[in-house]
């Protein structure tokens, strides 16, 4: 049990979550004869209904291919897509053309690695030959990864005869940074990392890492899933070479993400996808490509989500991430107390952190994440069951499931409230702890 003090509310009041979530037309729902609380933003986030119109109004008034016809609605859309990029660039500190639209976190990572798997293949001429991975060259990532930030990784280093390293984590999943002076050294190619693991919450100490692997003039991969969409992310002052997110995490469509890659290095690469309006010439034997972001954009692109992307961008913008962050930092803590009071409730990783999102996993002794999560629906709570897509990290913490609560900035205390009762009222139900 857990008795220090947490940092006072900041950043939006309750009446302005309250108002704010009118723009949310999903959560006015109930669900099983409950309000919603929708505590799940970790896998995926409710959308304001300017976002639900951006894309309406892109199909009823401008739908079109980009980049190709020579009629207006292709102007059009071509203007929108390009704006949006413009528009997603500035959120996150990036110049426009380091902005690659992918269709989620997913494939941003796999790009980075299959291009790189490219490169070591001998494809993109002399500028690719920084990529070219050896057998024995490194590539490293952490014991927190979330599988997508882990296996495109693992069969990087299949295709390639590099070697996986990882940086191992503490009983609190917090990364051991001795170790990490150790595991990144001269053999390092690679560093793929998170920003904000998507189980325990914390924002980690990504700097030391990024410093660590440049020094020895390594890569450096962010997964920022977790974090764009809940802090003021700035790539260029991370120093970070490529990042990548998903835009329906941070109020925006499914079917699109984000990578961003330094100008120079996003040039260099060899594409991963090929095909249409990536190519400057073609003829029967070879193919000549465009520069970056182009080159990694082969066939008809997702404008649709893209254009409301551009809107969910514009809406966190509006309400501004630094209150949002605030927010969320107190909703977190608040997590973390309020579930690590009750009996027989083990919250993953430390109790006290200084910087967290609002997003917390736990253990209820004895009863079994889905028994739990079935239980909180029954309720109209929705959280997140199961291993969250980080197997080896519940390995290490000694489970094999736990239940996460994440929050956003519609969330509110009364939610918080009602899962903490939730979670008491299934101890009781479930004999928790016998
Ligand atoms: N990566 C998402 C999550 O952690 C799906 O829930």
């Amino acid at each position: 049990m857990t008795t220090t003090e947490i940092a006072p509310l900041t950043g939006l009041s309750e009446a302005q979550v309250g108002a704010l979530r009118l723009d949310f037309p999903l959560l006015a729902r109930s669900v099983n004869g409950s309000a919603l609380a929708y505590l799940d933003t970790g896998a995926t986030s409710q959308k304001p209904r300017v976002v639900l119109d951006a894309e309406r109004d892109y199909y009823e008034q401008r739908n079109a291919a980009v980049h190709r016809g020579a009629h207006t609605l292709a102007a059009e859309a071509t203007d929108r897509f390009e704006d949006a990029r413009g528009t997603v660039a500035r959120f996150v500190g990036a110049d426009d053309d380091e902005i690659v639209w992918t269709s989620n976190a997913t494939e941003g990572l796999n790009l980075v690695a299959y291009a790189l798997s490219n490169a070591t293949a001998g494809r993109g001429g002399a500028e690719a030959e920084q990529f070219r991975l050896h057998a024995g060259d490194e590539i490293v990532v952490t014991e927190l990864e979330h599988h997508a930030n882990l296996i495109p990784w693992q069969e990087l280093a299949v295709r390639t005869g590099a070697t996986l390293r990882y940086i191992p984590v503490d009983d609190d999943g917090a990364w051991q940074l001795d170790a990490a002076a150790t595991v990144i050294g001269g053999r390092t190619r690679v560093v793929a990392l998170s920003h904000v693991s998507n189980v325990i919450g914390v924002v980690n100490p990504v700097e030391q890492l990024i410093r660590r692997a440049h020094a020895v003039g390594a890569i450096v991969v962010l997964d920022a899933c977790q974090s764009v969409p809940h802090l003021a992310v700035d790539v260029h002052a991370l120093d970070v070479d490529f990042a990548a997110f998903s835009g329906h995490k941070m109020l925006g469509p499914t079917g699109v993400g984000v990578l961003y890659g330094r100008r120079d290095l996003l040039n260099a690469l060899p594409p991963f996808l090929t095909g249409g309006s990536m190519i400057t010439t073609v003829t029967m034997e070879s193919a000549e490509y465009l520069p970056a972001p182009q080159r990694f954009e082969a066939g008809t692109q997702r404008v649709s989500q893209v254009v409301a992307l551009a809107a969910a961008v514009d809406y966190l913008t509006a309400i501004g991430m630094d209150r949002i962050a605030a927010r969320e930092a107190y909703l977190g803590q608040l997590l973390v107390r309020r579930l690590g009071e009750l009996p027989h409730v083990r919250v993953l990783g430390p109790q006290h952190s200084a910087l967290r999102v609002g997003l917390a996993s736990f253990d209820l002794a004895g009863v079994h994440a889905h028994d739990l999560g079935q239980f909180l629906d029954d309720r109209g709570i929705a959280v997140r069951v199961g291993h969250h897509c980080a197997q080896p990290l519940h390995r290490r913490l000694g489970i094999v499931a736990s239940t996460r609560a994440s929050t956003y900035l519609y969330t509110t205390v009364d939610e918080i409230d009602r899962l903490v009762e939730g979670v008491t009222a299934a101890a009781d139900f479930f004999g928790a702890g016998t």
